[in-house]
């Protein structure tokens, strides 16, 4: 239906959209029109695959394309906020999944007429595509299960896990030359060989991160995807997949980047894994000592109705509890007061990049209210009330100051400088690290104990 010319023409406006999208999505103010473009640009580059001369036959098209349309959308309606980055894992698994299926329907391709180095290039592409694939599938599952608590978050520690890791790779690197060398009968024996390693390294690798490093390893899956996807491009000479995943592959690892840098790790060592396992005992000790002094709803409200400024710190909690909204409310009461409300996000606050930007978002808090950790760190000394609302982890002293803490050497944001810190949780559970916090237990805090939706409502009528 469409010639080559106008697939080429469209592929180039729909990769322009992507571009565009990533632009708008790098800032809250312009994200909702980032995603229009994304969706403009995937919307043109499927009609445009779809209509181009490489489609002979609707039938199968439609009705797949119905059957996995319609199961993304009811998975996307149904999905809860907070279990978003367990979609985002599993997606990531069905790209990875994906790209291994084409990889040997491409090698076992009855049409395939290449011949000399074009053939041997072929090949490397359906090899590594299988590999990126295959390693994306399973570490995506096994992120998916450790995201969601079906899989604990402790990291698996086999005994001579590196070499095993090496092992797996140098095999992997001498299959390839075997299978070019080899028949079509041979090579297909190679490459399930090779997936099924493959398969058990992506298994291996996610299981061996702690739960400290879970942030990156997502991102770090992102990126791969994209590579897998970009793999794919190159076997199906396809442009815009090529594109495409370059640029999932590419912004993924830039992420991963600041992922780590937020955390203060180095890339190569949340690879390797392990961290979130330090001895536990040691630390733990110091962190519980003390008591934890309970407040209510009314006196915290006075206390803000009292106070020149006050800092909400949001958390995972949050998003559980869906208190973004009365937070948003709470934010304009106290304003409308006079007291100065600021919002502090660390980078890995809640499950996935930016949880706590899109949620205050989506409540309308105003985005000159929100600030970075690194912009407002310094200034939590001055601040008369820090409001802590479901965070844990990322306000745990512990990480500065105890180096045997599993989260140690991860910046967090230093609440416990400014003169009072409320801390609204409903007990007194570890979060996502499974680390004892001893900001509980300081002398200018107070927990305010129950649901923080509930708990911030009963602040709002006390207002
Ligand atoms: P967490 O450390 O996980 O702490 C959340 C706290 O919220 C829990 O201690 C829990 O205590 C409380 N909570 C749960 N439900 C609540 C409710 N309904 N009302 C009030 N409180 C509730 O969260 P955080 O401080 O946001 O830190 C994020 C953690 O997740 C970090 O360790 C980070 O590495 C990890 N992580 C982050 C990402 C990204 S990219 N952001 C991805 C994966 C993992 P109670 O049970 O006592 O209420």
């Amino acid at each position: 239906m469409m010639n080559q010319g106008m697939v080429t023409a469209a592929y180039i406006i729909a990769a322009i959209l992507f571009i565009l999208s990533l632009s708008g999505l790098s800032k809250q103010e312009s994200a909702r029109r980032g995603n229009l473009f994304g969706i403009a640009g995937m919307a043109l580059a499927i009609a445009a695959t779809v209509m181009g001369d490489a489609v002979t036959s609707y039938a199968w098209l439609i009705i797949m394309m119905l059957i996995g349309g319609a199961i993304g959308a009811v998975l996307a309606a149904r999905v809860q906020m907070t279990q978003m980055p367990e979609l985002v894992a599993i997606l990531h698994s069905f790209v990875g999944l994906a790209a291994v299926l084409v990889g040997f329907a491409s090698y076992l391709d009855p049409n395939n007429q290449l011949t000399g180095a074009e053939h041997t290039i072929h090949n490397v592409e359906i090899y590594l595509g299988i590999l990126i694939g295959a390693l994306t599938f399973t570490g995506s599952v096994v992120a998916f299960g450790k995201l969601n608590g079906k899989i604990g978050s402790k990291p698996l520690m086999l005994p001579h896990r590196h070499l095993l890791n090496i092992v797996i790779g140098v095999i992997c690197l001498v299959l390839l030359f075997i299978f070019l060398g080899s028949g079509i009968g041979a090579g297909t024996f190679i490459l399930i060989v090779m997936t099924l390693l493959a398969f058990a390294f992506g298994v291996h690798m996610v299981m061996a991160i702690g739960g400290a490093d879970m942030p990156v390893v997502i991102s770090m899956l992102n990126s791969y995807s994209g590579w897998a996807a970009a793999a794919t491009g190159f076997m199906l000479s396809n442009d815009l997949l090529i594109v495409v995943g370059a640029l999932v592959g590419s912004s993924g690892a830039i992420l991963s980047y600041i992922m780590c840098r937020a955390m203060n790790r180095k890339f190569f060592s949340v690879i390797m894994g392990g961290f979130g396992n330090a001895p536990a005992a040691s630390g733990d000790d110091e962190a519980v000592q003390g008591e934890a002094v309970g407040i209510s709803a009314d006196e915290v409200a006075q206390l803000c109705k009292d106070a020149n400024s006050v800092v909400i710190v949001p958390g995972y909690g949050m998003a559980v509890a869906h208190a973004q909204h009365p937070v948003s409310e709470l934010t304009t009461q106290l304003k409308k007061q006079g007291v100065d409300v600021k919002f502090a996000i660390h980078p890995v606050a809640g499950r996935m990049p930016g949880h706590m930007n899109v949620l205050l978002a989506e409540a309308n808090v105003p985005y000159d209210l929100v600030l970075e950790m690194d912009e407002i760190n310094d200034d939590l000394g001055e601040v008369d009330v820090v409001i802590v609302i479901g965070a844990n982890d990322i306000v745990n002293p512990s990480a500065l100051d105890n180096p045997n803490s599993p989260i140690a050497g991860m910046p967090v944001l230093e609440v416990w400088n400014a003169k009072q810190v409320i801390v609204s949780k409903r007990g007194m559970a570890t979060g996502y690290a499974g680390v004892e916090n001893p900001l509980f237990f300081k002398e200018n805090t107070r927990m305010l104990f129950g649901d923080a939706k509930d708990s911030v409502n009963a602040m709002l009528s006390a207002l």
